[in-house]
């Protein structure tokens, strides 16, 4: 997560769109706050939008504003997020699901840097950073003909990934102590075995499903600590065949332990070594000799 702030702190210089990518719950939105709150435009609005949330007619009025007697039902005029974040930062989210229609309105926004509001003829300038999120693959969405090319040019001049959490087990724990401090119970230790099932467990749900298991380790926590009976049965049944954890394994050779970890640090990363090597924290080519050795 610190490479992926790292990034986006030389980023929040810059006035260029950033698309931010990465899987649901990963903490895109996270990202892309910290993004503004690192810019020279962090005393001027963050304006957050989820594109896929309202139907195409709504969403131009609601980005771009309207003009009173625009629309049935535009008693007065409204000024649209544009506006709203001017001099900020404009967050839209889930822009992959963004409406053809919309998708076009949206980038003759970008190209003129103005904006029209629904019922008027007048343009005018707006000063926004555009930043997008989407768990989409989006040139596949262009090859599919649902997203247009030339937005999408226009919108990924810089681009973020944020991790899935399964690639970044480090992340595990410092996280769900920051939750426990959140949540006011700062004082709950996590137990060796509670730690070892986070630490394994392939988080599809990402940074939001550790956020509930935490959630859940508080509820039940008994004396003090969260053990591994107080968390949801996902991660205790997984755990189970662990060779890890109950300080009763028996004693084995250290390569043993060796490649059943970087395997299993393997499998999390879906079989890509340039990231498993990155958890382990070694050089591509000692892993890539590793897995020789394991055949
Ligand atoms: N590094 C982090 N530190 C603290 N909390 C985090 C971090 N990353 C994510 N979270 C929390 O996890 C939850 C999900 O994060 P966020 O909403 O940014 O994910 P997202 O990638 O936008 O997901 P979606 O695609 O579902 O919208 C949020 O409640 C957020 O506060
Ligand atoms: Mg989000």
């Amino acid at each position: 997560m610190q490479e992926v702030l790292k990034r986006a702190a030389r980023f929040a210089a810059s006035n260029a769109p950033v698309m931010i990518l990465g899987e649901s719950g990963a903490g895109k939105e996270v990202v892309a706050r910290a993004l503004h709150e690192g810019s020279s435009r962090a005393d001027r609005p963050f304006v957050a939008v989820n594109v896929a949330a309202l139907p195409s007619e709504l969403l131009e009025s609601e980005l771009f504003g309207h003009v009173r007697g625009a629309f049935t039902g535009a008693a007065v005029a409204k000024e649209g997020l544009f506006e709203s974040a001017d001099g900020g930062t404009l967050f839209l989210d889930e822009i992959a699901e963004m409406p053809s229609p919309l998708q076009a309105k949206l980038l003759r926004a970008l190209q003129d840097g103005e904006i029209r509001r629904v019922g008027e003829t007048r343009a005018f300038g707006v000063d926004v950073r555009i930043v997008c999120a989407t768990h989409r693959d989006l040139s596949a969405r262009v090859e599919q003909g649902l997203f247009r090319q030339d937005l999408l040019y226009r919108l990924k001049v810089l681009t973020l990934k944020v991790p899935p959490l399964r690639a970044r087990c480090e992340d595990v724990v410092p996280l769900a102590r920051r939750m426990l401090l959140e949540e006011g119970r700062s004082e709950l230790r996590l137990s060796r075995e509670a730690i070892g099932l986070l630490e394994r467990h392939p988080w599809p749900g990402n940074v939001r499903e550790l956020q509930n298991v935490i959630k859940h380790g508080i509820a039940l926590a008994e004396e003090g600590v969260i053990e591994p009976r107080h968390l949801p049965e996902e991660l205790t049944a997984a755990g189970a065949t662990s060779p890890r954890g109950d300080g009763n394994s028996p004693m084995r050779p250290l390569a043993d332990v060796e490649r059943e970890h970087v395997q299993r640090v393997l499998e999390a990363c879906g079989g890509s070594q340039a990231e498993a090597a990155r958890v382990l924290g070694i050089g591509r080519n000692t892993l890539w000799r590793k897995l020789r050795r394991f055949e």
